[in-house]
C-alpha cells in the first residue's frame, strides 16, 4: 500500500509523511492553486543577462533562454567545452545525467548523483538556468524497472525518484521535462510503455502533480519528438495537454524536440501555426532538443552548412515570433559530441564544429534571434556565414588604414551592420573572405546592401579581389549603383570565379569617394544545379516500361491501377521470390567513380504491407558481385512510400553488371513503382580544368616528361575515337605530361580522374604524379595508382589536395609514369575538377 499512498500526494492523504522534512507544500489546495496560476504564466525569474556577442545575449534580447544538452564527460574532460558552454549559453539540460537510469544505474536503494551535481553545479557557477530531463520516459530506465515488477512497486519507485531528485535540486532547476515521448508515433493514443501498462493512462497527470508538489516554482513540460508541425501525433499531444490544462493539472508547457533532417525540415509557417495551437491553451512552448542533420543533403560541405544555417534561422525565428516560446535548447552544441552520429550515422548537426568554431548554423541562430528576415525560399542558401554582422565582425575586415566596426542600431536588416570609417581611398571598404566558399570556374550570384555616412551621394560597388600566384590580383566588378546616406542600396550581380592559381578570394564594398561606408546582408549564392539530368528516360511510366527488365520470371507492365504522378505507374506481377523485381540497367549510362541520387516511389499490391528496397547489383569485370541496399521503406497497398539513396558507382574499368532494382521483403507482393530518379550529384564540383583531356583531335597542351614522343592513337580509346600514347620511354618516370601551374591552387582539393593503359602483356603499375616547385624547392607527389596491361583500360579516380605554398607554385607538372622502360603508356579522359 505504500505506493498507493505516495501517489496520492496531491490528494493530500499522506502529504505530511512524504514531504516531511523537505519543505514541500503541505496542503492540497495549495498545490491546486499553483496549478491554476502556473498555467496562466511563469513564476520564475529568469536571469537573461549575458556577455554581448553571444547566443545567450542574442536570445536575451528577445527575453528568451538559449541552451544546450550537456555531456558530463566532455564537460569534465575538455576545458574548451566547459568554457564555450558557459560563455555562449544561458540554459543547460543534462543530456543523460538526470534520466532515471543515470541516477539509479544499479539498485533501487542506491543513487548516483556526481554527474548531475557536476552539471547543475557548473551551471549555477555561471548563473545559467537548468532544465531537468526527464522523470517519466520509457528509455534509459534503471535495470530494476522491468515488466516483472508490480504496479505498486513501480509506483513507489517513481515517486521515490521524483521526491529524491526534486528535493535535491529544488531552487536550482528552473524547469523539468516531466513526461517524455508518451504519445504513440501514429497519434493513435498513448505509447505502449511500462508506465501505461503498469499504471494506466493516469500516470501522466499523477507525475505532473507529484513533481509540482515539491516545487511550485518549477516549470513543468511534456516533451516529445515528431510534433514540430500539425500532424496526427501533434494533434494527439495537443489533445493530451489540453485535457491536462483544462483540469488544472500543473503543466506549464510543451517541449518540441526538433531532431530535424535538412532534407525534410519543417517550414517556418508550419511550425508557427502548430505552436499557436498550444499557446492558445495558455501553455508555453519550448524547442527542447534541436539538431539539424545534413548528411543526406546532396552537394558540397559548404552547401550543406549553408542550408543548415537557413534551417536554424527559420526554427529560431519561429520561436521568436511565438510569444509563448520561452526557450530554445540544442541537443549538444559541438559536432564533436552529438548523439546523432551514433543513432543516425556520421553527421554534423550542431552550431559549433568539431573544434568548437562557430559554424554557419551559429550565425543562423543569431540572425533568428535578431529578427533578420528569412531567406526567400526560391534562392539558393547564402554561403556567407556572418552575412549580417549580428554576431559581430567574424569573417570581416577592411583595407589599409581604415577602421571597421559593428554599427549597432544601424542596419538594413536586424540591428547591426558593418561600418568603415577613416577611409582615405575608395577601395577601403568592408571585406569578407570567401576563399573557402567558391570553386574556381563556377559562377555565383553575389549581392550586398550599402549606405554612405557623411556624404549625400556617391557611386558604390561590390567587387571581388581574386589573388592568384600566377596571374597576380584580379579585380572583378560584381555590381555598381548610386547610393546615399538616407538608406541602404542593393548591389547585385554575378561573380565568375577565374581558374587561376588562386590563393585568396574576397568580396568587398567600395565607393568613389572616401566617406564612411556601411554594409549589410552580403550574400554569395550558388545557383548551379545540384543534380544532373535523370538517367531514366520515362521516369513516370507514362508511355510504358521500356528500358526496364525483369529480374526473375516476373511480368513488368505499365498500369493505370495506381499512379504516384500522371496516369500510370509500372507494376511487377507474378513474383515468387523477394529479389524478383523490375530493374534498370545503368551499364553504359552511369559513369564509374561517380555518385548518383537514386530513388523512386513504391507501393505494394496483394498484401496489406511489406518492406520495399532499392538495391544495386554491381559486378566489376573480373571482380566479385556486390548487392548494395541503397534505400529501404515500409510500403502499404494504399499509399506510396519513397525510396531515396545514393549510388556511389565504383571506379572499375568496365562492368559485367551495373543495375538497380526495386524488391520487397514479401516474396509474392506485386510491386508498383513510379517517378524514378537517377541523377548524378554535381554540386560542389568546378568544371574540368584540363582543356584537352579527351585526346580526340590533338595532343595540344601535352608533352613528354623525359624523352617520350606523344601521339594520338585510334588503336585504343576509352571514350570517343582516340587516346594519347607515349612511346620511346627510357625510364620508369617517363610519360605524358601537362602543366597545371596556372590551373591548380595551393591547399585546394580536386577530383582527379583518368583512364590508363599500357602496352605490357601483363598488368603493371601505373602512377599519376605531380612535380611541384614552391619557393625554389621541388617535390614529387603521388596522386593515384592503378594496375594496367594491354587488355583493358584501368580507371584512377581520387580526391587530391594540393599542398600549401604561400608564395604560389612556380611549377606544377602533372604526368603519367610507372612501367619499365620500353612499355608504352596510354592515357584518356583526364579531368581535374575543383571540389569544396
Ligand atoms: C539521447 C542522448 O543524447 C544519448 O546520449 C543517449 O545515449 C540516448 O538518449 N530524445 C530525448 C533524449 O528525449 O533524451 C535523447 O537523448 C534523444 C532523443
Amino acid at each position: 500500500m505504500r505506493a498507493k499512498r505516495l501517489w496520492s500526494v496531491v490528494g493530500g492523504v499522506v502529504l505530511g509523511m512524504v514531504v516531511a522534512g523537505c519543505g514541500g507544500p503541505n496542503t492540497d489546495s495549495e498545490a491546486q492553486n499553483t496549478a491554476a496560476t502556473a498555467v496562466a504564466g511563469p513564476s520564475w525569474n529568469d536571469t537573461l543577462a549575458a556577455t554581448t556577442g553571444t547566443l545567450a545575449a542574442a536570445a536575451a534580447a528577445t527575453g528568451r533562454l538559449v541552451g544546450a544538452a550537456v555531456d558530463y564527460g566532455a564537460l569534465i574532460n575538455e576545458p574548451a567545452y566547459a568554457q564555450l558552454l558557459s560563455q555562449e549559453l544561458s540554459y543547460v539540460t543534462p543530456e543523460n545525467a538526470t534520466k532515471w537510469g543515470s541516477l539509479q544505474p544499479t539498485l533501487a536503494t542506491s543513487w548516483s548523483f556526481p554527474q548531475a551535481d557536476a552539471i547543475v553545479g557548473a551551471a549555477m557557477a555561471h548563473t545559467q538556468q537548468v532544465k531537468g530531463h526527464t522523470f517519466v520516459w520509457h528509455q534509459q530506465l534503471p535495470p530494476f524497472v522491468t515488466d516483472g515488477i508490480s504496479t505498486d512497486d513501480l509506483t513507489s519507485m517513481l515517486a521515490h525518484n521524483i521526491q529524491t531528485v526534486m528535493t535535491r535540486y529544488r531552487g536550482q532547476i528552473r524547469a523539468w521535462d516531466v513526461v517524455n515521448e508518451a504519445v504513440a508515433d501514429d497519434g493513435s493514443g498513448l505509447r505502449d510503455t511500462i508506465f501505461l501498462r503498469k499504471l494506466g493512462p493516469g500516470y501522466i497527470e499523477r507525475a505532473f502533480r507529484m513533481v509540482n508538489a515539491f516545487d511550485q516554482n518549477a516549470r513543468l513540460y511534456y516533451n516529445d519528438y515528431g510534433i514540430e508541425t500539425i500532424n496526427a501525433k501533434s494533434n494527439a499531444v495537443l489533445a493530451l495537454v489540453s485535457d491536462l490544462a483544462s483540469r488544472n493539472v500543473p503543466i506549464h508547457g510543451v517541449g518540441f524536440q526538433f531532431h530535424v533532417d535538412a532534407t525534410s525540415a519543417p517550414s517556418f509557417d508550419a511550425i508557427v501555426q502548430n505552436f499557436r495551437r498550444f499557446t492558445a491553451l495558455g501553455l508555453a512552448v519550448n524547442i527542447s532538443e534541436l539538431d539539424v542533420r545534413v548528411a543526406n543533403v546532396a552537394g558540397s560541405r559548404v552547401k550543406k552548412l549553408a542550408l543548415q544555417k537557413q534551417i536554424y534561422q527559420r526554427i529560431v525565428a519561429a520561436c521568436v515570433v511565438t510569444p509563448g516560446c520561452e526557450s530554445l535548447t540544442t541537443w549538444g552544441f559541438t559536432d564533436r559530441h552529438s548523439w546523432i552520429d551514433g543513432t543516425f550515422g556520421a553527421d554534423d548537426p550542431l552550431p559549433f564544429d568539431d573544434n568548437y568554431a562557430r559554424k554557419p548554423a551559429y550565425y543562423g541562430m543569431v540572425d533568428g534571434f535578431a529578427g533578420v528576415p528569412l531567406d526567400d525560399a526560391t534562392l539558393a542558401p547564402n554561403l556567407i556565414a556572418n552575412a549580417t554582422l549580428e554576431a559581430g565582425l567574424d569573417g570581416w575586415s577592411t583595407w589599409g588604414g581604415a577602421t571597421i566596426a559593428v554599427a549597432a542600431d544601424h542596419a538594413h536588416t536586424g540591428k547591426k551592420s558593418a561600418w568603415v570609417s577613416g577611409r582615405t581611398a575608395g577601395w577601403q571598404g568592408p571585406v569578407v573572405d570567401v576563399t573557402s566558399l567558391v570553386a574556381r570556374g563556377r559562377t555565383y550570384d553575389a549581392s550586398a546592401w550599402a549606405q554612405l555616412g557623411g556624404a549625400a551621394s556617391d557611386q558604390v560597388g561590390l567587387t571581388a579581389k581574386v589573388s592568384c600566384s600566377d596571374t597576380g590580383d584580379q579585380f572583378i566588378s560584381v555590381a555598381r549603383a548610386a547610393a546615399d546616406d538616407g538608406g541602404f542600396t542593393q548591389l547585385a550581380g554575378t561573380l565568375a570565379v577565374p581558374t587561376c592559381a588562386m590563393t585568396q578570394a574576397v568580396l568587398y564594398v567600395e565607393s568613389a569617394g572616401s566617406e564612411d561606408l556601411y554594409a549589410d546582408d552580403i550574400a554569395l549564392r550558388d545557383p548551379n544545379p545540384d543534380l544532373g539530368p535523370n538517367l531514366v528516360a520515362d521516369p513516370s511510366f507514362e508511355s510504358g516500361v521500356s528500358g526496364w527488365f525483369a529480374q526473375g520470371a516476373v511480368t513488368i507492365s505499365a498500369t493505370t491501377a495506381a499512379a504516384h504522378s500522371g496516369a500510370q505507374s509500372a507494376r511487377v506481377t507474378g513474383r515468387t521470390a523477394t529479389w524478383n523485381a523490375m530493374a534498370y540497367d545503368l551499364n553504359g549510362r552511369a559513369q564509374a567513380g561517380t555518385s548518383y541520387e537514386t530513388g523512386g516511389w513504391v507501393r505494394v499490391g496483394g498484401v496489406a504491407g511489406a518492406d520495399v528496397y532499392l538495391t544495386a547489383k554491381i559486378t566489376c569485370q573480373g571482380g566479385s558481385t556486390e548487392f548494395r541496399r541503397l534505400a529501404a521503406a515500409s510500403a502499404t497497398s494504399t499509399g506510396w512510400a519513397q525510396l531515396d539513396g545514393t549510388l556511389a558507382v565504383p571506379a572499375c574499368a568496365s562492368f559485367t553488371d551495373l543495375y538497380v532494382y526495386f524488391e520487397s521483403s514479401s516474396a509474392t507482393a506485386d510491386i508498383y513503382v513510379d517517378d524514378v530518379s537517377i541523377r548524378q550529384q554535381l554540386a560542389g564540383f568546378g568544371p574540368n580544368l584540363i582543356a584537352n583531356g579527351a585526346f580526340e583531335t590533338s595532343t595540344s597542351g601535352w608533352f613528354g616528361f623525359g624523352p617520350p614522343a606523344l601521339a594520338l592513337t585510334t588503336g585504343q580509346a576509352h571514350g570517343g575515337a582516340s587516346s594519347l600514347i607515349a612511346t620511346g620511354r627510357t625510364d620508369t618516370w617517363n610519360g605524358p605530361a601537362t602543366s597545371l601551374t596556372s590551373l591548380v591552387a595551393p591547399g585546394r582539393s580536386y577530383a582527379v580522374s583518368a583512364w590508363v593503359r599500357t602496352s605490357s602483356p601483363t598488368a603493371t603499375g601505373v602512377r599519376l604524379s605531380a612535380k611541384m616547385t614552391c619557393a625554389g624547392t621541388t617535390s614529387f607527389a603521388n596522386i593515384g595508382n592503378a594496375s594496367a596491361g594491354n587488355a583493358a583500360w584501368a580507371p584512377i579516380a581520387v580526391t587530391y589536395t594540393v599542398p600549401a605554398c604561400p608564395s604560389g607554385f612556380t611549377e606544377v607538372t602533372f604526368y603519367e609514369e610507372g612501367p619499365a622502360a620500353g612499355i608504352d603508356l596510354y592515357l584518356d579522359d583526364v579531368s581535374w575538377r575543383e571540389t569544396l
